[in-house]
């Protein structure tokens, strides 16, 4: 996370725990969540960031992030999936926003020793098929990683 380049995008901005560890290595963070109350927590969380102009917190969704194309070096997605409605139209969008050579990371509660919240709430097996699927369809490629407490999928622009 740490290697995070200029400009990165988070589709979920809850407490930003997606977005506060990158912030060292990335020049600017931008947030976006649909919900006003999130958006508001985000801020807050990260005030200083914010008033430094390093961090943006903007209304959005996976699917409609209202970001130009080709603009951001890094897509980051946080247990936010299971609300997309439309996971292969979310993937398409964090791929038109990736420059070529960007990296894209959607990440749920799971993993190979999940805790008892995230056997509770975790993402379904058939939900992280078709995200795989949808991923490697519209990137070329992408690759699932199982880890104790969640898993990811990650794919890079242009690798095909
Ligand atoms: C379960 S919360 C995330 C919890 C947080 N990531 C964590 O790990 O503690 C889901 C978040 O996704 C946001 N969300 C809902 N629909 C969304 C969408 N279509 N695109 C992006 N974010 C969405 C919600 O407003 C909320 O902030």
């Amino acid at each position: 996370m740490r290697e995070l380049g200029r400009r990165s995008l988070g589709t979920r901005t809850l407490p930003l725990r997606n977005v506060a560890p990158v912030l060292p290595g990335a020049a600017q963070v931008v947030g976006v969540d649909p919900s006003p109350v999130m958006r508001r927590m985000a801020v807050r969380r990260c005030a200083g960031a914010v008033a430094a102009g390093r961090v943006d917190v903007r209304s959005g969704r996976a699917t409609d992030t209202g970001a130009p194309g080709g603009s951001f070096d890094h897509v980051v997605s946080v247990n936010n999936v299971l609300f997309w409605g439309d996971i292969a139209g979310g993937i398409a969008e964090l791929h038109r926003v990736l420059r070529d050579g960007g990296r894209a990371v959607v990440a749920f509660h799971s993993g190979t020793g999940p805790s008892r919240r995230a056997r509770r709430v975790g993402l379904p097996e058939d939900v992280a098929v078709r995200l795989h699927v949808a991923m490697a369809a519209v990137f070329g490629d992408a690759t699932r990683h199982d880890l104790t407490h969640l898993v990811a999928f990650s794919a890079v622009r242009g690798a095909r």
